[in-house]
């Protein structure tokens, strides 16, 4: 039986479409209040709506951001941290797949400010609700693509060679990384933080990745599982009583799974820290 999350508080970005948003309904199906964080008001108002007619007695709503920028990223934050004061879950999601390369105003590649840099960001920006709320929990939306990736700390910014999809991988490895340090640093607080690979899943990703990628990412459509089978890790680490106090871990189909051997660069894991936080200006 599911367990209820009567009360408990949810913070999700990228619930507008896709993974997110099977998650998102789940969530408040099981009894939680969501917090979205979107981008397209007009987006998210119709899950909203679908929120609210599924699960009425929650008082449901929406911040509005462009997780591409780390102002943004940090504005709402704030916003959500002021008007909670404790978030027992935290679902990093939000992604993207960019065929080619350009940068935000903060001079980052994309891929690595809406997909790494907003999980950082906005983790962050919400640390002490999160305690607040302990035992909480973080999930961070990572991909097996990661296993392609590697690292140029010199380069993280793709100015040398783009590759969308290589872009794309490193960002994932980032996020897999960023899991394993984040729950070293706050291991003793209460709150656990685990990420996964939903599986490749029918959603709108890569629909808006360009002329070369999207009708490759469209046609490989045909062989992906369900939005509802590709939420299931996501819910399983959001809600399981079998994974309270595991923290830093990969999974992929419920299980926990050895990521690249790239991903288990602890050295790694903590010089993008130091970086992720000199760029959001944390240090
Ligand atoms: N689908 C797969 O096969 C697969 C496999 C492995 C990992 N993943 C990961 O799963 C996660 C969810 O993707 P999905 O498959 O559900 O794709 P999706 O249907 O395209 O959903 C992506 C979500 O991210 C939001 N988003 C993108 N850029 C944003 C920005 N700059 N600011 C705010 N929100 C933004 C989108 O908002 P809008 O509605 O406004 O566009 C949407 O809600 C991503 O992290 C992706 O990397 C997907």
């Amino acid at each position: 039986m599911a367990p209820a999350l009567d009360g408990k508080v949810c913070v999700i970005t990228g619930a507008t479409s896709g993974i997110g948003r099977v998650a998102a309904m789940r969530l408040a199906q099981m009894g939680a209040r969501l917090v979205l964080v979107a981008r397209d008001p007009q987006r998210a108002e119709a899950i909203l709506a679908r929120l609210r007619a599924t699960a009425p007695a929650a008082a449901h709503r929406a911040h509005y951001a462009d997780l591409s920028r780390i102002a943004e990223m940090k504005r709402v934050a704030a916003e959500i941290a002021a008007a909670e004061p404790r978030i027992d879950l935290l679902i990093n999601n939000a992604g993207a797949l960019f065929g080619s390369r350009r940068l935000t105003e903060d001079g980052l590649e994309r891929s690595f400010a809406v997909n790494h840099m907003a999980y950082f960001v906005l983790t962050l920006g919400l640390r002490e609700r999160l305690i607040a709320a302990a035992p909480s929990r973080v999930v961070n939306t990572a991909s097996t693509m990661h296993r392609v990736a590697w690292f140029d700390f010199d380069d993280l910014q793709y100015a040398r060679f783009y590759n969308g999809v290589f872009a794309y991988a490193r960002s994932k490895l980032c996020n897999i990384l960023f899991t394993r340090e984040l729950a070293r640093r706050w291991a003793g607080t209460g709150v656990t933080v685990n990420c996964h690979h939903p599986g490749f899943t029918r959603t709108r990703f890569g629909n808006q990745s360009g002329l070369f990628w999207a009708p490759l990412v469209f046609a490989a459509k045909a062989f992906a599982i369900p939005p509802a089978w590709g939420a299931r890790t996501l819910l399983h680490l959001a809600t399981s009583p079998e994974v309270a106090g595991v923290t830093g871990g990969y999974f992929a189909r419920c299980r926990p799974t050895r990521p690249s051997r790239s991903a288990e660069d602890d050295a790694a894991a903590r010089r993008l820290w130091d970086e992720s936080a000199r760029i959001a200006g944390t240090a």
